[in-house]
């Protein structure tokens, strides 16, 4: 087994039990800085199939957070300019920076189907495992 593909094993059940634990996270996924270029592509999620499996830096909720390098939480996506829909189902987002050596390489993304739901909890819990994530990549 590839150390690559452990770890988008790994990804993949972080993905699967935050979906199981919290009833209004209702798609979680990851994106990670496509080598040199200034894109996200999609990595392991759960939840409905998304046409964004390339983002460009800027674009979006995600493409925000690719160049802020800060937690963007959005407890009402329709109040948003720059927001790319997954899904008609959606109402808030959360995006949180995987920072490895100083270095933005990624991202968590929760998509919710209720307004405005994510608590300082989640956010902080978010954050913790983001730090985790960023020793095992
Ligand atoms: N809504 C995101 C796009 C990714 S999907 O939610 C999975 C955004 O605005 O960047």
């Amino acid at each position: 087994e590839s150390p690559t593909h452990n770890t988008e094993a790994k990804l993949q059940k972080i993905c699967q039990l935050l979906d199981q634990e919290i009833p209004y996270f209702n798609w979680t996924g990851f994106y990670f800085k496509n080598g040199d270029k200034e894109e996200l592509i999609l990595g392991p999620y759960v939840g409905a199939e998304t046409d964004h499996t390339v983002i460009p830096f800027g674009k979006g909720i995600c493409g925000q957070v690719a160049v802020s390098n800060e937690t963007f939480v959005v407890p009402d996506v329709h109040e948003q300019d720059n927001y790319l829909s997954c899904s008609i189902d959606t109402k808030a987002e959360i995006v949180v920076p995987i920072i490895k050596n100083g270095e933005n390489i990624g991202q968590i993304d929760i998509d919710s189907h209720t307004l405005n739901p994510f608590t300082a909890e989640d956010r902080e819990m978010l954050e913790w495992l983001c730090d985790e994530i960023a020793k095992i990549i």
